[in-house]
């Protein structure tokens, strides 16, 4: 528990509800499991032991609700379950709608199911510290470019001023519920808020903070987390 708390209320809503297509699996993604444990109960875990959050919005397809109770951690912390939208902007605004009372919001996909959470503390000590939107960036390893609809290549972007964004994104409430009021539609949260003109400021990322897309980011996350078992055990008396 954070002693910084008070009467301003975290709460991160958790986007579950996605069907994971790129995935191919044969159930919703956040279902799947990762070392043992589906992806929604490592990404409530990782938000709750943060020591930041208040409490917790999961979306998830609407037949699953009641499945989604019997696979969350024992906790102090309230976590609610909530039925998801048919696109990830229609889940987060359901969360949005199940707490009413949050000062800060969190958004935290439960496809980066191993997001540490020390990343998540760090977005939440901005925002406390008067931020209004805040996000998680890495610096990008690729060389990105733009090309134009038959493929051909427009541009290439100056790398040193791009950054690949992850989650949790950190907002003051009330920002977030004025962006989702406007209706318009953008890739990720923040980028709803920047088109109201609010800054948006960037932390540090984290590797670890990657989103499970694909069946080759499952193999990467199964494996990480089985080599950090192996470790705890050696480590083990
Ligand atoms: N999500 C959601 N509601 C949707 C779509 C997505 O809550 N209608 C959630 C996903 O469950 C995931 C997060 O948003 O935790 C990020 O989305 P993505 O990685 O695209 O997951 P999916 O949409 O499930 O995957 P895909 O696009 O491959 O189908
Ligand atoms: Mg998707």
């Amino acid at each position: 528990m954070s002693e910084t708390r008070g009467a301003s209320r975290v709460v991160a809503l958790v986007p579950a509800a996605g069907m994971g297509v790129r995935l191919g699996a044969n159930a919703p993604k956040a279902f799947v499991p990762v070392g043992g444990s589906p992806m929604l109960t490592l990404a409530v875990t990782g938000l709750i032991s943060s020591g930041c959050v208040d409490e917790v919005v999961i979306m998830v397809p609407a037949e699953l609700v009641d499945e989604t109770r019997a696979l969350l951690p024992v906790s102090d912390t309230p976590v609610h379950v909530v039925p998801g939208g048919a696109e990830r902007t229609d889940s987060v605004r359901a969360g949005l709608a199940a707490a009413p009372d949050a000062s800060y919001v969190l958004v935290h996909d439960a496809a980066r199911a191993l997001t540490p959470p020390s990343l998540i503390a760090r977005v939440v000590a901005e925002l406390r510290a008067g931020a209004q939107a805040v996000i998680p960036a890495l610096p990008v390893t690729d060389t990105i470019k733009s090309v134009d609809t038959a493929g051909a290549v427009t541009g290439t972007p100056d790398r040193s001023g791009l950054r690949a964004i992850q989650t949790p994104q950190g907002f003051d409430a009330e920002l977030l519920r004025a962006a989702y009021a406007t209706g318009t539609r953008a890739t990720d949260d923040a980028g709803l808020v920047e088109l109201l003109g609010a800054t948006v400021r960037t932390v540090l990322g984290d590797p670890m903070a990657f989103k499970i897309t694909t069946p080759l980011d499952l193999v990467l996350a199964n494996t990480l987390v089985s080599q950090n078992n192996s470790r705890e055990a050696v480590a083990a008396p």
